[in-house]
This record gives C-alpha cells, structure tokens and sequence, in this order.
C-alpha cells in the first residue's frame, strides 16, 4: 500500500525508508553480508571481543592496546551499581519479566547521573562506561532475587563476558563458554536503524539524557517481533515437541499466515549472516558439553521453513539460534532479550553519539485520514 503525500511516498513501517545517514554499519540483505564500520562481522566475531566491538562502533576506531586497557579497566570499576537500585529492584515482583525489570533500572540510572552534558566528550564516554558495565550487574541483580538470593558482586578478576555469566550462577565459567558468549554479545552488538535503535535515535533527538535512550530502546527491543523473538524461539521448540511434529506445525503456520519466530527479516532475504555464525557456535558447544535435542529440531525446522517460504525470503535471522547457545550455556529462557540488550547498548550509543553531532528532533508527518469541522456534542444528546 502507497500513497503520494507531500513530499516522499508513505510506506507502513517506515519501510526502505532512510531515517539518517550513518557510518556506523551496513547491511547487505541481499548479499547477507553485515559490517560494523566497514569490517565484516565475520572478522569480528573470529578474532575481536566483545568491548573491542563496543569501542570500534562508539568512536569509529579499532583502539590501540592502550585504549582497549583503559577502556576495559574503565568499566570493570563501574560495573557496581548503587545500593538504591538494588533496594528498588526488592519490590519488583519475581514474575515480572527481566525486559521490564532492564528498562526500570535502566531509566533510575538516569537518576543518580542526571547532569546532562551533551557537548562534553568526557560526559559522553561517562555515559558509554556507565552503561555498558552496569547494565549486565542489573540484569543479573533482578535474576538472583528473583529467586530469593542477595546479588552475586562482580568479580573484579573475570572479563566482560566471563563476570555476567559469574553473575547469573557464582561459578567462573568454561572458557569456551565465556569465550562463545561474548562473540554473541559481538554480534548482537549493532545492526543500522532497526526498531529499538530507531527508538533510541527518536528519544536522543530530543537532547535528554542516554540512561532514558536506551530506557526507551529497551522497551523497544522487548518486543516479539523484535529482540523477544529469541525467547519466542525457544517457548516454538518446546512446543513443537519433537523432530515429526516439524512439518505439521510448520504448515499450520502457514496456512494461517502466522509469523514463525526466528525467521524473517525487513532486510536480510536471505539467510542471516549472524545466525549461520551462532549455529557454528552452538555445535561447539554441543560437541564440547554435549548434544541438544531442540538442534536437531531448528535443523529440521530450518529446511521445512526454506522449502515452504524460502521462495518469499524468509530465512533464519540472528534470534533463531541464539537461544539454542544460551540454553547450552545454562541461561534461562527469558534472560535471551536481556542478553541481546546488553549487547545493543554498543549500537545504541554509538548512534545517540554520531546523532549529536548532526542532531535534529525526528519529527515525521502523516497522512490525515479523519475528519474537519465535527461539532461537539453535548453528553446528554449522544
Ligand atoms: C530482529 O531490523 C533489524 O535489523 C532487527 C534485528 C536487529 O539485529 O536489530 O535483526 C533483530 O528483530 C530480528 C527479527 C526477529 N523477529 C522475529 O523473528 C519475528 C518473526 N519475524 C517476522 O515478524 C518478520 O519477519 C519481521 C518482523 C522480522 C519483519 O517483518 P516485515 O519486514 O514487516 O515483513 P512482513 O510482516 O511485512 O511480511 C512480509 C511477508 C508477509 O507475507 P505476505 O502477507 O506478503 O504474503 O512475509 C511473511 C509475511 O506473512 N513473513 C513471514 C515471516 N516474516 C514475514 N511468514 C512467516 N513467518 C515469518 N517469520
């Protein structure tokens, strides 16, 4: 559905639609390919880490060893948070979703470092730490006492990616675990103007502070079309059952044009290149702490998928095999969002950075389909 307006044509969702010229990353949907400031992912995830990534797309660079040390350092010492964010989270409820749990305590960290400084390189990389580093203690925070446990604190001795999973079970991880999971996080990292992103930009136009940017991405990314998809993935599996039950849930789906979770993608037709990395890294993991029957499964969903839609591009995209790694790795199922947040909080900074420079408050039109000149009605007559 188009319709001439004004300027440029109205497209729903905005799609094909440039909202703003970016450096930061690029997708090729056709071609499947994904590069964060013209480096392919795929170099990324074999031989960067996760906060190598973080630094390369917020200030445009691959960091010397002395940056990257300091950088690292940086965050290890705000990893922290303030006792009053742990008091808050006492009173969320334990069945409350970790998403909401995220966006609450991402927004009262905005309370503490209200100071807004925005032309301040200094605040800016405040931000940047603050976030990247405190974020993973929340989340872990709210998934300890949600089981009635205090806080696991960091360990000061454990990397980026080997502390959060510390967090999540008072056990220094299998280094390849840890090694695995931060190439996740690299992964999930960036990925040009989708949704919470796009969310995170529209909030950062207004020039209000980075903790109620990414409060607001968060929100964002929660949903299941979006980065919820990984834990809809999971919930599909557990109730498809078994490898038989593949083609008749698959062709119910289909005939009632209902969206299959994991699949699909406004960009990428073809198979996304971040998923077939993610598979890779799920048969290590299988081979190294043994299989998982729900693979077996995604395979055989994988191929009745491509056969019944592949013709419509609808491949796998980066949450169809994200959950399988995590469910290896002992996370629980709807700790997957949050994961995926703690990673794109590397994309959603690195574009509220890029925007101030060139800011200007998003502010779209629209296409009026009501009324003129309606009388008001007094209540009594209606
Ligand atoms: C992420 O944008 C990003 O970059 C996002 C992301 C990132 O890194 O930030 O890559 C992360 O969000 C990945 C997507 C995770 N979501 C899901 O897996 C949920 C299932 N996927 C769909 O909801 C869907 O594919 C979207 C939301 C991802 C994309 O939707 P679009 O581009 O709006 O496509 P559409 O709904 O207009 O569908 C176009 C056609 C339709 O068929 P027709 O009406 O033309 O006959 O494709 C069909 C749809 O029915 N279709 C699907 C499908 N996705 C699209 N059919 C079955 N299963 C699907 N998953």
């Amino acid at each position: 559905m188009t319709a001439t307006y004004l300027y440029c044509e109205y497209k729903p969702g905005l799609e094909g639609i440039p909202a703003a010229k970016s450096g930061i990353s690029y997708v090729d949907g056709k071609q499947g390919i994904l590069e964060y400031r013209g480096i392919r992912i795929e170099e990324l995830a074999a031989k960067s880490s996760f906060l190598e990534t973080a630094y390369l797309l917020i200030w445009d660079k691959l960091p010397t060893k002395e940056e990257l040390t300091e950088f690292e350092t940086d965050i290890l010492y705000h990893r922290r948070i303030k006792y009053r964010i742990r008091d808050m989270m006492k009173c969320f409820p334990e069945t409350g979703h970790p998403m909401d749990a995220l966006q609450t305590s991402a927004a009262a960290l905005g309370l503490f470092y209200s100071r807004r400084a925005l032309d301040n390189p200094d605040y800016i990389r405040q931000a940047v730490v603050r976030l990247l580093a405190k974020i993973p203690t929340m989340i872990a925070a709210f998934h300890q006492m949600r089981e009635g446990n205090d806080p696991i604190q960091p360990n000061d001795e454990l990397d980026y990616a080997s502390n959060f999973l510390y967090m999540l079970t008072e056990r220094k991880p299998h280094p390849l675990a840890a090694k695995i999971f931060d190439v996740c996080l690299t992964l999930h990292a960036e990925h040009t103007i989708n949704a919470s992103t796009f969310s995170a930009m529209v909030t950062a136009s207004t020039l209000t502070d980075p903790y109620a940017v990414v409060a607001s991405a968060v929100g964002t990314l929660a949903g299941p079309l979006h980065g919820g998809a990984n834990e809809e993935v999971l919930l599909m599996l557990e109730e498809i059952g078994s490898v038989e039950n593949v083609r008749p849930f698959i062709e119910k789906c289909v005939a009632n044009k209902q969206k299959i979770m994991g699949f699909g993608h406004r960009v990428y037709k073809v198979k996304d290149p971040r998923a077939t990395i993610l598979q890779n890294l799920a048969e290590q993991l299988f081979e190294e702490m043994g299989h998982d029957d729900y693979y077996d499964l995604a395979l055989e969903l994988e191929k009745v998928v491509e056969e019944q839609l592949g013709s419509k591009g609808i491949y796998p995209n980066v949450d169809f095999y994200s959950g399988l790694v995590y469910r290896k790795l002992g996370i629980p199922t709807d700790l997957f969002t949050p994961i995926f947040a703690i990673a794109r909080v590397a994309g959603w900074l690195a574009h509220w950075k890029e925007q101030l420079g060139v800011n200007r408050i998003f502010r779209p039109t629209q296409i009026y389909t009501g009324v003129h000149n309606a009388p008001y009605i007094p209540i009594a007559e209606r």
